[in-house]
């Protein structure tokens, strides 16, 4: 009986990206049949965006799979559907636990000279030993300091004082430190590791698996999935303005059913729901909760979403006549001499945004991708680059590229940019644990609404996406998984007898 009314239950989707299109495949197998996703843009896969760049195909967005090995659904899903190279699909590539720190790097100096890898061996294994470190605070539930930031400066500092080389060595190694820092802020998605919670960051899981990308573009899978759907379960461009909870709203073609939710879109259309699973983006959410929740959220939930970090990680795409790099390079790490993680000074970021850039990823094979690199920028610089035109940053990387080389004549051919602070639906690029947050804020913003699990209509929105997966978050398996979470939820909500489902989410 409990399934009959599941399967008929209202079930709105906000946001048509990887969690959300994860759950109306999830309950449609399950089947239930009134399923609606309501998408704000124009096209499926939010953060998960293929283009083409001149001849080739790029990502704006998610890049890679992250530990593609068997515990990693989105692994999972590509190999199913054929979406991988068969070195990718291999057991040897699983088994491979790099923690995603590329081997085959080069190292530019600002005085464009190189790096010798006996400086750059030493320095990277202290970095990657620091930041190791950083990530056992979880197990002890202790902080020395507050973020990632100040701890990894302070141990810099320890060890600075004991290094024996002289003062240009010194130096170098310190601006090397400072790119790596960069580096992190680009994995993080923040302007600082400063901003980065210590004791909550090693909450990240990594899986195994040598990092992966999609010969054919990853919005390849997004294809593949949708089409496990109906073709009509989405309503494209229909930006949400509100969803209306605890209440009850009269559907419009069976006035005698009642409905506690009801999502109130940009463009005056109405859709009454008994769920609704809210999947936008945290920086979407943190710019638009106090209009979005109506009643307005608890304040539990309100503190948490507020403290918990999302920031903004760019690319730029810089296709060239020929390379200027080695054929076996698979990182170009741009060292500016002068810095160091140790001074205390404030960027001017709109004149220099450009150091803010840790390097270049190669794309590989060139077979694939002729001659292009992808710079990346993470941060306040990188949010300033998106007010920029390509001409300006184009001219920008350019001048760069020939300080770092030595060689005048270096022209990228082409340009492209991801601006995803300006994206109006995603504001930014993706969660992080920031200072002062921990798991438990992750876990206040999956808390469905109404909190009280007595209430009679329970689940009536939901919460999932990236930013609310535990271990995963910044992800697309994390995005994945949240969704089916709440697919399940709603699932074992209806096939439980109401006692149990009582007793259940109350462990959750
Ligand atoms: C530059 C960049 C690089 C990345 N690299 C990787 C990577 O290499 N590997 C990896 O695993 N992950 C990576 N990620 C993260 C990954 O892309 C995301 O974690 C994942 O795609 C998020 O899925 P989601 O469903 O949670 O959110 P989204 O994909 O953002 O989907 C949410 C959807 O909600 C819609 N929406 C927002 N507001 C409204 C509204 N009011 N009404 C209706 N719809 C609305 C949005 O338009 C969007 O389509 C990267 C992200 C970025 C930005
Ligand atoms: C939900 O509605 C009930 C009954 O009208 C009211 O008492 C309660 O305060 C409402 N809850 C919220 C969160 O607004």
């Amino acid at each position: 009986m409990d399934k009959l009314q599941g399967i008929d239950s209202h079930i709105v989707i906000i946001g048509c990206g990887m969690s959300g299109i994860g759950a109306a495949l999830k309950l449609t197998k399950e089947g239930f049949k009134n399923i609606k996703i309501i998408e704000a843009t124009g096209r499926s896969g939010g953060r998960i965006k293929t283009t083409t760049f001149g001849n080739v195909i790029v990502e704006i967005g998610a890049n890679w799979i992250h530990g593609p090995s068997k515990a990693n659904p989105v692994f999972q899903l590509a190999c199913e559907h054929g979406l991988l190279d068969s070195q990718a699909m291999s057991e040897e590539n699983q088994a491979l636990d790099v923690e995603g720190h590329p081997s085959f790097q080069s190292f530019y100096s600002s005085s464009g000279n190189k790096l010798t890898p006996e400086l750059t061996k030493s320095v990277s294994q202290l970095f990657l030993t620091l930041l190791g470190k950083s990530k056992e605070f979880i197990l002890t539930e202790k902080e020395p300091y507050p973020s990632v930031g100040e701890f990894l400066k302070k141990e810099i500092a320890k060890h600075a004082v004991e290094w024996k080389d002289d003062a240009e060595t010194k130096k170098l190694k310190l601006a090397l430190l400072t790119m790596m820092l960069k580096l992190e802020c680009c994995f993080s998605g923040t302007h600082s590791m400063d901003l980065v919670g210590l004791g909550a960051f090693g909450g990240y899981k990594t899986l195994p698996g040598l990092d992966c990308t999609f010969p054919g573009g990853y919005e390849g899978l997004i294809d593949a999935m949708m089409k496990g759907l109906p073709e009509s379960i989405v309503s494209y461009n229909n930006p949400v303005k509100c969803v209306h909870w605890n209440w009850s709203f009269r559907g419009a073609n069976s006035p005698e059913q009642t409905f506690p939710v009801m999502v109130e879109c940009e463009n005056g259309e109405t859709v009454p729901a008994n769920h609704v699973i809210v999947t936008v983006p945290l920086g979407y959410l943190k710019e638009h909760y106090e209009t979005l929740i109506n009643p307005s959220l608890p304040l539990s939930k309100v503190h948490s979403i507020q403290r918990m970090g999302f920031g903004t990680n760019n690319k730029i795409f810089l296709e060239f006549e020929e390379p200027f790099w080695e054929p076996d390079c698979e990182v170009i790490n741009l060292i500016w001499e002068d810095e160091t993680p140790l001074a205390d000074v404030k960027p001017d970021v709109n004149q220099f945004w450009m150091k803010k850039i840790f390097g270049f990823t190669v794309l590989h094979p060139p077979e694939r991708y002729g001659h292009v690199l992808c710079g990346w920028i993470a941060g306040h610089e990188s949010e300033y680059m998106e007010t920029l035109s390509d001409t300006e940053v184009k001219n920008s990387m350019t001048e760069v590229i020939r300080k770092f080389t030595g060689n005048p004549s270096i022209t990228p051919k082409r340009i492209l940019q991801s601006k995803w602070h300006s994206d109006p639906y995603t504001k930014g690029s993706y969660s992080y644990v920031a200072v002062g947050c921990s798991g438990s804020d992750i876990e206040n913003i999956v808390q469905p609404l109404p909190l009280q699990e007595t209430d009679t209509k329970p689940l009536q929105v939901l919460f999932a996406g990236e930013a609310t997966h535990q271990s995963f978050y910044s992800t697309t398996h994390g995005a994945l998984l949240s969704g089916w979470r709440e697919a399940d939820r709603l699932i074992t909500h209806y096939t439980q007898s109401p006692l149990i489902s009582q007793n259940f989410s109350s462990k959750l």
